[in-house]
């Protein structure tokens, strides 16, 4: 009898879920269990952050949660499979066949995400663009509700988290100054598909840790569930 007979017998690309609050070292650990697997990663807060930017870029009012969902519905999307300079293969959504990689970054597209990803059509057309990236393969997917809601059947699902102080600090090392707290708790008490840890989901406080040991975690954790039952 095989733990992961899903595994085994490869019926579906695998899909890794990695959940977490901001700044847990979700997006340097997943491209670094990607790389190490060979998956193809998937950063599914750029998809948000596009909409938001895009939602800035067209003066959408983003406090109107229809006209943000109207926009979702609207706007020219498309979905490709990248290989980077630092040879990891990434989903990209493109938006007008382009990828807004630096403009999405700023603080201000940071506060207008955590705003359109509450509104539940934004929410419901993300899962399902999400769950399309698995015709690229096997995945690394980093997120709030992977593990929730976007991939609740997989057998891979971890939860970062680190203390706000630390989480903080790492974002300003990044020369990136933003309210953390502020976006952790809209993130976790919105109604649609609110951050939180996935049932089954393995759970690491990474607040004392670097990236090299977080992902090491991580690689053994999904080593020892790949294995067959003794
Ligand atoms: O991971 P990030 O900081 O790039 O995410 C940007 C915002 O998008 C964040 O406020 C939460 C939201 N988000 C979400 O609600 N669900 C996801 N799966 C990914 C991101």
């Amino acid at each position: 009898m095989w733990l992961n007979q899903e595994f085994i017998l490869k019926k579906h690309p695998i899909v890794i879920a990695i959940d977490g609050t901001s700044a847990s070292g979700k997006s340097t650990n997943s491209k670094l269990v990607a790389k190490a697997l060979g998956y193809v990663y998937v950063d599914t807060g750029a998809m948000y952050r596009t909409l938001g930017w895009y939602c800035l870029q067209k003066r959408v009012d983003i406090h109107d949660a229809k006209a943000v969902a109207t926009a979702c519905r609207k706007w020219k999307t498309s979905l490709e499979c990248v290989e980077t300079k630092t040879h990891l293969r990434a989903v990209h959504l493109l938006v007008d066949g382009y990828y807004p990689d630096k403009e999405i970054r700023t603080a201000e597209v940071s506060a207008t995400t955590s705003l359109i990803a509450a509104v539940p059509k934004v929410r419901d057309w993300m899962k399902k663009k999400q769950r399309e990236c698995i015709q690229f393969g096997d995945l690394v997917m980093e997120g709030r509700d992977i593990g929730t809601n976007v991939f609740p059947d997989s057998n891979f699902k971890f939860y970062l988290d680190a203390k706000l102080e630390e989480r903080t600090a790492r974002r300003s090392a990044d020369g990136i100054h933003e309210n953390l707290a502020a976006r952790d708790q809209r993130d976790s008490q919105r109604a649609a598909a609110p951050l939180m840890i996935a049932l089954g989901a393995k759970v690491l406080d990474n607040s004392k840790m670097t990236s090299a040991e977080t992902s090491e975690w991580l690689l053994t954790e999904i080593r020892k569930l790949m294995q067959p039952a003794k």
